[in-house]
């Protein structure tokens, strides 16, 4: 809920009440300085015991409500037939209206088998905007992805409440280029994740189905975060001020062959689907299922899992559920705004995220610069946020670094986890990082995996660059903090 205080300001409210918590401790600068050298510099292999806040990521992080909790109590464990799976496929109908889905671990587990079923070597897959797992499973087989946003998605700074839609002429463009059997499928992503949580417009997505639907396409829909682009259309789109994110769900379902989701974002849970109307895409998919997840009525979940993901399923079209994160990004934002912080507008879906480019501009492209800020960020906080710049990318085929368009640092809110309060210590910390920002250098690589490299790379820093923000924040702040 939105509350619009007598001095004009806004804030929201959390519709829910904490029953269990877990305890978190702030280490102080120097531990932290020591904990972020041993990690490489790289937030990903931080141990929680030495985080404060964890805004490394929305996925898997969210607090789940007491009816899922329930729903893992009263799961069915059967390894074949469960009525678990049966209730979340009666869920997924109600929800999303489809007749048929299968569940998987995870939504990269589901990119696999789309890629393994309908993507050939020398083939394109156009979409609103990569993801760093679906990039990997579509160049895997030896196909590319086609990124057809409109120019205007890469500017950081920008009052286009629908950044992440697909270009359609750059849609007809690319159908003539390479005709109907070079496309794999066209993909769209709701709140497209790494330009900053961008949602679609209803409109533009319904032009871009109507196009492939015409040249014979199949098209996707990758609905991580598919609530919260609903909520945004809701609040942001001609025409549909007042339907409800449960019917702006459904049409966004209805209008797709075929739909996937991480189950870790929106339904709160580890887990994931695949789901359809059409009976024969369905089948071409599930041989698959049994090789790489798990028997058809668990697919890589564990029933417990299922069965919190059946409630999540529905409770997460509660518009107090679908814009908790918005409505906290939202604040987020507007405060760092206020502040002068370089930070990505409108507001997206799942984080605040900061444009490094501008918040430290003396240091090179080359010295990944999103990947030294974020470090930067956990040095003065003891906040985790996570690289999405550079080091998120892939090198190319002759090992050449591919520059990011973007250099992020994304600073998650898992949903119904932290509180205003606790975005306003963020908010502080920036503040200091900002003025202390020439302190912060570059990073170099110490070692570099060949796939995915963001998770698992350990990275060192130049001129020595980690010891002077900390000592410089020490001076301000004293040892303990
Ligand atoms: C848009 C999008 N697609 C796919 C995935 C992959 O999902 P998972 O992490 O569950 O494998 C994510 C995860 O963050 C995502 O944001």
């Amino acid at each position: 809920m939105i509350i619009k205080a007598s001095d004009g300001r806004e804030f929201p409210v959390e519709m829910h009440k904490t029953r269990m918590l877990q305890k978190i401790t702030l280490i102080p600068a120097e531990e932290r300085l020591k904990a972020i050298k041993e990690a490489g510099y790289n937030t990903f292999q931080l141990k929680t015991k030495d985080i404060f806040l964890d805004m490394l990521t929305d996925s898997g992080t969210n607090a789940m409500s007491d009816n899922q909790f329930a729903g893992f109590m009263t799961a069915d464990d059967a390894y074949a037939g469960s009525m678990t799976f049966y209730d979340f496929a009666d869920a997924v109908k109600d929800v999303m209206g489809y007749k048929y889905v299968m569940n998987v671990h995870q939504g990269r587990a589901a990119e696999h088998l789309l890629a393994k079923t309908f993507v050939q070597k020398g083939q394109v897959v156009p979409t609103n905007y990569h993801f760093t797992t679906t990039k990997v499973h579509i160049e895997l087989p030896g196909a590319q992805i086609l990124e057809i946003f409109f120019d205007e998605a890469l500017e950081t700074k920008s009052t286009n409440p629908f950044k992440g839609c697909m270009d359609p002429q750059k849609l007809r463009d690319v159908i003539k280029k390479y005709g109907k059997e070079k496309i794999s499928y066209v993909r769209m992503e709701a709140t497209a994740n790494l330009l900053g949580g961008q949602p679609f417009s209803m409109a533009n997505y319904k032009e871009i189905m109507k196009i492939s639907k015409e040249a014979g396409l199949l098209t996707v829909l990758d609905g991580s975060l598919l609530c919260e682009n609903a909520y945004l259309i809701m609040q942001r789109e001609e025409g549909y001020k007042d339907k409800t994110v449960a019917e702006i769900v459904k049409e966004m379902c209805s209008l797709v062959d075929i739909f996937y989701m991480s189950g870790r974002k929106n339904t709160c849970v580890r887990g994931g689907c695949i789901g359809t109307n059409d009976k024969k895409l369905f089948d071409e998919i599930t041989p698959w299922l049994p090789v790489y997840e798990g028997f058809f009525t668990y697919g890589g979940m564990s029933q417990r899992e299922v069965g919190m993901m059946a409630v999540g399923m529905r409770e997460m079209i509660d518009p107090s559920v679908a814009g908790c994160a918005v409505e906290q990004v939202k604040y987020f934002v507007n405060r760092l705004e206020e502040t002068g912080i370089p930070v990505v507008t409108p507001p997206g879906g799942l984080a605040c995220h900061i444009d490094a480019r501008k918040f430290v501009p003396h240091i090179p492209k080359e010295d990944y610069i999103a990947g030294a800020l974020t470090a930067a960020l956990y040095i003065a906080s003891g906040v985790r946020s996570m690289e999405r710049g550079t080091i998120s990318m892939e090198r190319d085929k002759d090992g050449n670094e591919v520059y990011c368009d973007l250099e992020l640092t994304r600073i998650a809110i898992p949903r119904r986890v932290y509180t205003v309060s606790q975005i306003e210590y963020v908010v502080e910390r920036l503040n200091w990082l900002y003025k202390n920002r020439e302190l912060v250098k570059g990073l170099k690589w110490v070692s570099e995996p060949p796939v995915l490299r963001f998770f698992l790379g350990s990275l060192d820093v130049l001129d020595n660059w980690s010891r002077n923000l900390c000592d410089a924040f020490k001076k301000d702040y004293g040892p303990d903090l």
